[in-house]
């Protein structure tokens, strides 16, 4: 079965439902047993009674880790309220006291603050390692390394990281390796196969697809499937049924709209790339992106989220008098939408240290559904704007 089949039919059980074609919200606490026996082994066994209290599952939650696990290639799946607390879980369920974590440089912002305030507090040691390492993190595993974390491309800079280098890596000195898949969406990189052993999804974006809940999903092979599922439980993670049914509903069309915001993230980088002010396309599609021959190896898409530097000497009031009047970007920290975002940023915001002669003003773009015209010619408006207040 191809990807854009599996989104749709994974997970669906009609006929279980009534006929109804997509699982529909069942709202849960209590669930209730005909017999004691059941009541009993509800209570003895509960990893086979996924429908014994609300907050170890429903049908609608178990819908979409099927979809989400399928598609992702993994074995099994589990559901956070959000992209973060799938992450601060998955996390949790894999490190302990004296373990000592690797954790890209790379990551978006609150993984890495996670490390080094909740983890490092429970005996967790965090080393930050440069996303673009390849081989080299063999270097940087010590004998208590026990999970390697990537995130490709990175957030806010989109440099693609070689996962299957650095997994070879890890699993050869006994570590595991935890991917925040959120960019490729479980449809343009297959973890699984490139030798990942847990991956998050931030579900608000892509999955849910439409700006309006927030979720997170953890995807992990069979051997990983105990560690989390018990920590998954006793943590007490369980998203809200409607949240889950609004992202039950987004995968179902899921590839028509990745096709689409690849069509619009590569028309508007392209653009982009053209005007004299901008230094650098951050799109790893482009070919002097960082890291786009691994992209291009490893990738089976670009999704609609991508950034690009302008040239010294932009100052903010022009890039407040571009950002002002765009029509159709609208400024928002978040992305995956079907709507277009601009969201501006300095490069010392994701990469602490960098020295003032290199920090440069960048706009992260996230391509929406839009006609790409419309939002081309905004752009080119806005590019205008820049230039008369420079
Ligand atoms: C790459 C990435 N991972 C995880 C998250 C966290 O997701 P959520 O906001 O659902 O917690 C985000 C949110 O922006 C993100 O960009």
């Amino acid at each position: 079965m191809k990807d854009d089949t599996i989104a749709v039919v994974a997970g669906r059980h009609p006929h279980a439902h009534y006929g109804a074609v997509n699982t529909p919200v069942y709202r849960a606490s209590t669930i209730v047993f005909k017999t004691f026996a059941e009541f009993e082994a509800a209570a003895d066994e509960p990893a086979e009674f996924r429908f014994a209290y609300g907050r170890l599952g429903t049908p609608t939650s178990a819908s979409l880790e099927e979809a989400v696990a399928r598609l992702e290639g993994g074995a099994h799946c589990r559901l956070a309220p959000s992209g973060l607390a799938a992450i601060t879980t998955a996390l949790t369920a894999f490190l302990s006291a004296g373990d000592h974590l690797l954790m890209t440089a790379g990551a978006y912002g609150p993984t890495i603050r996670f490390c080094e305030s909740i983890l490092k507090k429970f005996g967790v040691e965090t080393t930050l390692y440069d996303p673009l390492v390849g081989t080299d993190i063999a270097r940087l595993i010590r004998p208590n390394t026990r999970v390697v974390y990537v995130e490709s491309p990175s957030s806010g800079l989109f440099e693609v990281q070689d996962v299957p280098a650095i997994a070879r890596a890890a699993h050869e000195r006994g570590a595991i390796v935890m991917m925040d898949n959120t960019w490729a969406s479980p449809l343009f990189f297959k973890p699984f196969e490139h030798g990942v052993d847990v991956s998050i999804q931030a579900a608000t974006k892509y999955i849910v697809g439409h700006s309006d809940a927030m979720l997170g999903t953890i995807t992990c092979t069979e051997p990983m499937w105990h560690a989390l599922k018990k920590v998954h439980r006793e943590l007490g993670q369980m998203a809200g049924p409607d949240d889950i049914y609004l992202a039950v509903r987004g995968i179902r069309t899921l590839a028509v709209r990745l096709a689409r915001h690849q069509e619009n993230g590569l028309a508007l980088a392209r653009f982009i790339g053209t005007q004299p002010e901008v230094e650098r396309a951050l799109h790893p599609a482009l070919e002097d992106a960082p890291g786009h021959a691994l992209w291009k190896r490893d990738f089976l898409g670009a999704s609609g989220l991508f950034a690009f530097s302008f040239r010294p000497g932009v100052t903010k009031e022009a890039l407040a008098a571009m950002l002002d009047g765009l029509r159709f970007f609208a400024m928002g920290y978040s992305w995956g939408g079907f709507e277009s975002l601009a969201a501006p940023f300095r490069i010392s915001r994701y990469r602490p240290g960098t020295p003032e002669s290199e920090d440069r003003w960048c706009i992260r773009i996230h391509a929406g559904l839009e006609n790409p015209e419309d939002l081309i010619a905004d752009l080119e408006a806005g590019f205008d704007r820049l230039r008369a207040t420079s």
